[in-house]
């Protein structure tokens, strides 16, 4: 499975993810304290993120988290995304905190 850089553009760190991997899953392989664990299923919306560039494939989501307008702009949940290409991605909600927490 061919690895993808992925670059949380809200710090600047990069991690790798896989293309069968969902971008929450690499996230947390970070090991920052915090990262919300969450329903992992597109449910809960504690993982909403934007994603400003590459390409991705994604499962399902909540409608009631993800509306059709933020789907078409590319906001998605990261549990529910896996890349297909390197990610820039923007985090949103109660991740961005604990993501730019030190
Ligand atoms: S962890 Fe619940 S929607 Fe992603």
């Amino acid at each position: 499975m061919p690895a993808h850089t992925i670059t949380i553009l809200d710090t600047n760190e990069q991690y790798s993810c896989n293309e069968s991997q969902h971008l929450l899953a690499g996230m947390v392989q970070l090991g920052k304290k915090g990262i919300p664990v969450g329903c992992r299923g597109g449910g809960c919306g504690v993982c909403k993120v934007q994603i400003t560039s590459g390409s991705y494939q994604s499962k399902k989501m909540s409608r009631a988290r993800v509306t059709r307008d933020e789907e078409e702009n590319d906001t998605v949940l990261a549990c529910r995304v896996f890349p297909q290409s390197d990610i820039q991605l923007k985090v949103l909600g109660h991740l961005n905190k604990v993501v730019k927490a030190v």
